[in-house]
């Protein structure tokens, strides 16, 4: 019985997540969309994780007016975005009203399909997101975010998915950020999760240690049935598999994706003359294209890698990275554990590089780490011990409900804040996520608008 195997396209979204720290302009996209539209994709994943801070950090582009671009010039396909669930695509938890605004825009503007995850897998940081894009009939994709620890076993990830399937996910992925999945435990996962949910099995592993493509084929004759993969050109590395060597690799078996290698050609030769010139430009490094076999030890995702490497340099300690990265396993294991995934990876990696630096664990603690301790994040995977608690947030209690609860509405004061700048009503979500960044992005973006108003030079914006 046929079984062809559907492709999730991430070329314009994780690839150069992955590869050139998201900086992929429409400019560059646009001329091969209408060529990627002929493509019978499941989905093509455009939109979200952190092409909306990317766009209005260091772009000057409207992440609206691209996800409406993507709209029109891919009318078949269905567009995908990823969602940090209560998070949305900022860095902190929203009240529940601007995050079903959030679905809500994000459908009327194009999205189709919304995969969603939370750092710590605490189901409740889904719930809102779920349902309010349940109630827009979008494709729910509901997230597992992988990783190795000795709480993090098959039974924890069918109860977990078990739970997004009855909170009304329409597919599940395994979202391995890290490279950390390998072949025999992706077969023994996916098929643990063919008897636990009956929605389709989505398999999301990076290249980074050089594993995916094995993991992901044992995962397809465990029973997946969408795969992410990225063009040939941006692929490998710390990217993903390429797609026209899955499509190669099943080709005339009960699995075949039904893709036209040629015409995938056509979409390939667009991506290889950018991959020229992100690498004549340096923007890709030759680094991040080969495989990282440390990853298997350190289990730490390469975005999370040169940031630590960054905040060590800054502070003149680039001798301690062995240090620091000895230290990650032992502050996840004081932290209960969490996956290292946008935002636990920055805040388990900066507590590690304050703990080597200031010589003693623990001497200075980030804002956002005793948050995790708090349970703003949510509950984390294995309980935090009592004293460890203690000594982080001193007489102040953890919290046990879920934090979105403890918030009261905020869309009508985001609103008024706003109000200065918005053009649309989507700007409010623009400011709501980035309120350092966004009033300086809407006065480019209206400045370059309208013609004849004065033109200055362009406000420099410092990465944060
Ligand atoms: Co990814």
């Amino acid at each position: 019985m046929a079984k062809p195997i559907k492709i999730t396209e991430v070329v314009l979204r994780d690839a150069h997540q992955s590869l050139l720290a998201t900086r992929m302009t429409m400019d560059e996209m646009r001329p091969i969309l209408a060529e990627m539209d002929k493509i019978p994709y499941f989905s093509v994943e455009c939109w979200g994780g952190a092409t909306f801070d990317s766009c209005i950090r260091f772009l000057n582009e409207d992440p609206w007016e691209r996800l409406r671009i993507m709209r029109k010039e891919m009318p078949h396909q269905k567009l995908q975005m990823l969602f940090r669930g209560q998070n949305m695509l900022g860095y902190r938890p929203y009240a529940d009203d601007v995050v079903e605004y959030f679905v809500q825009k994000s459908v009327a503007n194009g999205i189709d399909v919304i995969r969603i995850f939370d750092a710590l897998n605490d189901a409740r940081n889904l719930q809102t997101a779920i349902r309010a894009a349940n109630k827009e009939k979008a494709h729910v994709q509901g997230c597992i975010s992988y990783t190795l620890s000795p709480v993090h076993n098959n039974e924890y990830y069918t109860n977990y998915a078990k739970t997004l399937e009855e909170m009304g996910a329409n597919s599940i992925c395994i979202k391995d950020m890290a490279g950390l999945l390998t072949p025999y435990a992706c077969y023994d996962l996916v098929s643990r999760l063919k008897e636990a949910v009956s929605i389709p099995i989505d398999i999301h592993s990076h290249y980074t240690a050089g594993l995916a493509s094995m993991s992901i084929m044992k995962g397809i004759e465990a029973g997946a049935s969408i795969v992410d993969t990225a063009m040939s050109p941006l692929s490998i590395g710390t990217s993903h598999m390429p797609t026209e060597s899955l499509v190669a690799a099943l080709q005339g078996t009960e699995y075949d994706t039904g893709l036209d290698l040629n015409q995938l050609n056509v979409v390939r030769a667009h991506f290889a003359k950018l991959r020229e010139k992100y690498i004549g430009s340096g923007q890709i490094s030759p680094k991040s294209l080969s495989v990282d076999a440390n990853t298997l030890l350190y289990q730490v995702p390469g975005g999370m890698f040169s940031n630590m490497l960054g905040q060590l340099k800054e502070a003149g300690k680039e001798d301690k990275l062995d240090e620091v990265l000895a230290e990650i396993p032992r502050v996840r294991e004081d932290s209960g554990y969490p996956p290292l995934v946008t935002p636990t990876s920055q805040i388990v990696g900066t507590q590690a590089v304050f703990n080597v630096i200031m010589g003693e664990r623990y001497k200075m603690v980030t804002k956002e780490f005793r948050g995790m301790i708090h349970g703003d994040y949510g509950k984390t995977p294995a309980p935090i011990d009592p004293e460890f608690s203690k000594k982080i947030l001193g007489d102040d209690e953890p919290i046990t409900c879920r934090f979105a609860d403890t918030l009261e509405p905020e869309l009508d004061k985001l609103k008024a804040e706003a109000a200065p700048y918005v053009k649309q009503e989507e700007d409010v979500l623009t400011y709501a996520m980035f309120p350092q960044v966004a009033p300086k992005f809407f006065e480019q973006r209206d400045r370059k608008e309208d013609p004849n108003g004065t033109h200055t030079a362009d406000v420099v914006v410092t990465p944060v």
